[in-house]
């Protein structure tokens, strides 16, 4: 699970998540802040223009798969 989604992350948000015109960058940021918009993308809170992008995403991802996200993508400098 370590390297299937990290790679479909880099797709939208970019070579080391830092961000494209599609997506935002998602790399250095707060945990517990991205953790709750992969949430809200799952749960259907978060709805926007793109957010049917990032609804596919998560679908399938269970509590511990987004800690783990969040827990790499914080790590990663900006
Ligand atoms: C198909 C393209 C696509 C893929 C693949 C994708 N994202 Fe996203 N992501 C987006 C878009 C577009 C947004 C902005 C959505 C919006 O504003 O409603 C977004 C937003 C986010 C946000 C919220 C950022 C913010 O500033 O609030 C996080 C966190 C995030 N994505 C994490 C991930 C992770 C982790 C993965 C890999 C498991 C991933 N994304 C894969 C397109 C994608």
């Amino acid at each position: 699970m370590q390297t299937q989604p990290r790679v479909q992350c880099v797709v939208c948000h970019g070579a080391d998540l830092n961000g494209t015109a599609i997506a935002p960058g998602i790399a250095s940021r707060s945990p517990t802040y991205m953790f709750r918009q992969l949430y809200d993308f799952k749960s259907g809170a978060r709805k926007g223009a793109n957010s049917e992008l990032m609804k596919l995403v998560v679908e399938n991802l269970s509590i511990d798969d987004m800690i783990a996200l969040v827990a790499y993508s914080a790590s990663l400098k900006h």
